[in-house]
């Protein structure tokens, strides 16, 4: 990982240094890319998948949320380059990537600023042949193990006091061999360990699982597949 800054009028661009040779060629609009694919199911829906040389990248817009969605789309309050919200996902994942935890590498985050405003995307390489639980859950009922690794997943990043602050099933992605995966770190960071903003954090799982559910698309989540997560969550050791 070497990161870098590349400026060009009010655009900056932190990439990757080691895995990006030219900065100025990354398709922050997915339109720049050979062959893009839209990512269909949760969140904003604003993820494209997109190629940068050889690789595979998830391109994302930051979009804001909830009822100032109606005024400003993706415009956000400038208050310092690092403090921009994808510089701060960038250096997060950056960090939890060296330090070994199951999250897509940052590749580069750029920034456009206009006087007191920025907008901004995060490209995060792609993670091949995963799924949200989601669209798992959609599709059949996964086995207990799957629950538990889930359950194991979440544990080890808590035990290392890192908070997800939209933890819920479309964050959730599992690969082919069960490996499961957390993406979306927009506004996470790392937190005092002391259990009770853990707890939360799995309650919002659950309810955001049995809202899934309940609007007939996780069809397959079942509270004993609830108590399995429970279960790989409670029996995971920090060496394990
Ligand atoms: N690095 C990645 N590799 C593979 N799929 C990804 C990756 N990042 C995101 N996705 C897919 O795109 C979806 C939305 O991405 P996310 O970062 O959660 O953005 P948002 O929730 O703001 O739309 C995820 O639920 C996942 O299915
Ligand atoms: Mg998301």
């Amino acid at each position: 990982m070497d990161p870098r800054l590349f400026r060009e009028g009010t655009r900056v661009i932190l990439y990757d240094a080691d895995r990006i040779p030219h900065p100025g060629d990354i398709p922050f609009d997915h339109r720049a890319s050979a062959d893009p694919e839209p990512v269909v199911g949760g969140g904003r829906g604003t993820v494209w998948r997109v190629r940068v040389n050889d690789l595979l990248a998830a391109l994302r817009h930051y979009r804001r949320g909830g009822m100032v969605r109606r005024l400003i789309r993706s415009a956000y309050l400038w208050t310092g380059l690092e403090r921009t919200r994808a510089f701060l996902e960038w250096r997060l994942l950056a960090e939890l990537h060296a330090e070994g935890m199951p999250v897509p590498a940052p590749l580069a985050a750029r920034v456009v600023r206009t006087a007191f405003w920025y907008r901004a995307e995060l490209l995060t390489e792609w993670l091949p042949g995963t799924r949200s639980l989601v669209s798992l859950l959609a599709d059949s009922e996964p086995d207990a193990r799957t629950w538990r690794r889930v359950g194991a997943t979440l544990r080890r990043f808590h035990l290392a006091g890192i908070w997800h602050a939209d933890l819920n099933a479309h964050n959730i992605l599992i690969d082919q061999d069960g490996a499961v995966y957390l993406v979306d770190f927009d506004r996470g960071r790392r937190r005092r360990r002391d259990g009770r903003w853990a707890r939360k954090n799995l309650g919002r799982l659950r309810r955001s699982l049995e809202k899934v559910h309940a609007t007939g698309r996780a069809l397959y989540y079942t509270p004993a597949g609830w108590r399995a997560l429970l279960d790989g969550y409670a029996g995971y050791e920090a060496s394990s």
